[in-house]
């Protein structure tokens, strides 16, 4: 956290340098003031969190000098210091305001305990609006990193339903963000002040999860001392997310399909259902039309959960949205680890990160750029701290040579194939000199027999055997 900053007005000039060595080791960042006028110059250039000031100033009066501070910063708050015997004082200054006053001389401990109290509202009123300010960054539609079309489309597609009641189930790999679309769209529907409450279907064992999701009644089973609210229960009002569906115990299955249907749940030992109101989401990595071919989830459950079937993209996929996830990562990084030396990626890092096939996806993304701010010995991040491996080249963005190679040795193959063999149309077509064409073909390792192309090893360099090629090519 950032220090706090104090102002601390007094004419006694050994007590304000007692005051300053004192609050600064308690960690404040602290501007010592002798008289009001220069205090006063120091509030209009600077934010402070709070003012320490003297009752008694040698040219001004501690009250003047708060109203005047106030007038300024209306939610500063000023903690009063007085001299023995000046207590008419310091209740007036109680009544204008003043969050609290120390008579002099006071103890370190008295001291600390005024600051803290005086403190205590603004530090509440900063993690509030630290946390709304996360809250935001992470659900808040449009600060989700999503630039790519393709999370456009689903981000479209959510607000679309979000404000529905619908059931929506969410498909994709491990790690593409799926809890963060159905944060996102309980946070835009009118659920939005119920409880969003996620269930890993996968993490409850069997024999608790129908008292887990449905809750018990006191005795109903050895061990239930007392009653047990179910996380059906708990979410009402709200959205309740099945999170890794595909992971429920079929046993369960059915009992989650009845809740659906009826929107009621029976209490382990109850007699009665309950009626709860929830919005579904589910979360899945799994292929479920698969998992219901296969015999492990029901369909019925399959269909009451498809309503609104939604799917992650890979991170392959949008490799738009790396350069601005890696930026969020990053800021929440440096946070986290106190590192604030680190300031951003070097071009080959960022280009790395780009290239990369991303099997983990946003959260691999959310760990390789944690990693690298902790690790990196420079304000830079450079390339060597961050993954690769087989397959980094393995999605839409290879280096140009291999791209064009790819593309030359394709389009070589298809030509001869459309000209049946016949490498005199092929060169025509192509624009090129039957030489030369004969030079490409070897080049890629190809070889025309009958209309169709067969591959031989390619040879090495662009070293010719031109009559040798010709023979092959006309006895093939
Ligand atoms: N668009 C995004 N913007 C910012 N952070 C994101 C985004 N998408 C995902 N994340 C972050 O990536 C991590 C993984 O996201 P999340 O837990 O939602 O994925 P998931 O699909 O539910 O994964 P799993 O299948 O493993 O449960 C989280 O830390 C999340 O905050
Ligand atoms: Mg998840």
């Amino acid at each position: 956290m950032e220090k706090e900053q104090l102002l601390i007005i007094d004419d006694d000039q050994g007590l304000l340098k007692l005051l300053t060595m004192r609050l600064t080791a308690m960690g404040f960042t602290v501007t010592a003031c002798h008289d009001a006028d220069t205090a006063l110059d120091e509030a209009r250039r600077q934010r402070f969190d709070l003012v320490i000031t003297d009752l008694r100033l040698a040219a001004a009066d501690g009250l003047a000098v708060m109203e005047e501070v106030r007038a300024l910063h209306p939610d500063l708050p000023v903690l009063i210091l007085t001299a023995h015997g000046s207590i008419p004082g310091a209740v007036e200054a109680m009544q204008k305001g003043a969050v609290g006053y120390l008579t002099k001389p006071f103890e370190d401990r008295d001291l600390a305990a005024w600051i803290d109290k005086a403190l205590a509202q603004p530090r509440m009123s900063r993690e509030i609006q630290r946390l709304k300010q996360l809250v935001s960054e992470l659900y808040g539609l449009e600060n989700v990193a999503a630039r790519s079309p393709a999370m456009q489309t689903l981000l479209q597609q959510v607000l679309r339903v979000a404000d529905t009641d619908a059931t929506v189930c969410l498909s994709g790999e491990t790690g593409t963000g799926k809890e963060v679309i159905a944060r996102i769209i309980h946070c835009n529907s009118q659920r939005v002040k119920g409880p969003f409450v996620p269930v890993n279907c996968g993490a409850i064992p069997e024999s608790l999860f129908e008292s887990e999701l449905f809750g018990h009644v006191k005795g109903a089973f050895t061990g239930a001392v007392s009653a047990h609210r179910g996380l059906f229960q708990s979410a009402d009002g709200g959205t309740l997310f099945l999170d890794e569906i595909g992971e429920m115990p079929p046993t369960m299955q059915v009992k989650i399909l009845r809740a659906l249907q009826t929107r009621e749940v029976l209490e382990v030992g109850a007699t009665r259902p309950v009626k709860v109101d929830v919005r579904i989401i589910t979360a899945t990595n799994k292929d479920l039309a698969q998992a219901v071919k296969a015999g492990t989830f029901r369909e019925d459950l399959f269909y009451r959960i498809q309503v609104i079937p939604l799917t992650v993209p890979p991170l392959r996929a949008r490799r738009e949205d790396i350069p601005l996830l890696a930026q969020v990562f990053l800021r929440q990084s440096i946070e986290r680890a106190g590192k604030t030396t680190v300031r951003g990626f070097m071009p080959d890092a960022m280009q790395k990160l780009m290239v990369y096939h991303w099997p983990g996806n946003v959260r691999e993304l959310e760990h390789a750029v944690e990693k690298a701010v902790v690790l990196s010995p420079r304000d830079m991040i450079t390339a060597d701290l961050l993954p690769s491996g087989n397959g980094a080249t393995d999605g839409a963005i290879k280096p140009l040579t291999e791209a064009k190679e790819e593309f030359e040795r394709n389009y070589l193959k298809e030509l001869v194939e459309l000209a049946g063999g016949n490498i005199s149309r092929a060169s025509q077509i192509a624009g090129r000199y039957r030489a030369d064409f004969y030079k490409l073909l070897r080049k890629y390792g190809l070889h025309p027999s009958d209309g169709k192309i067969k591959s031989v090893a390619p040879v090495a360099g662009t070293v010719l055997q031109r009559p040798a090629a010709e023979r092959d090519i006309k006895s093939a």
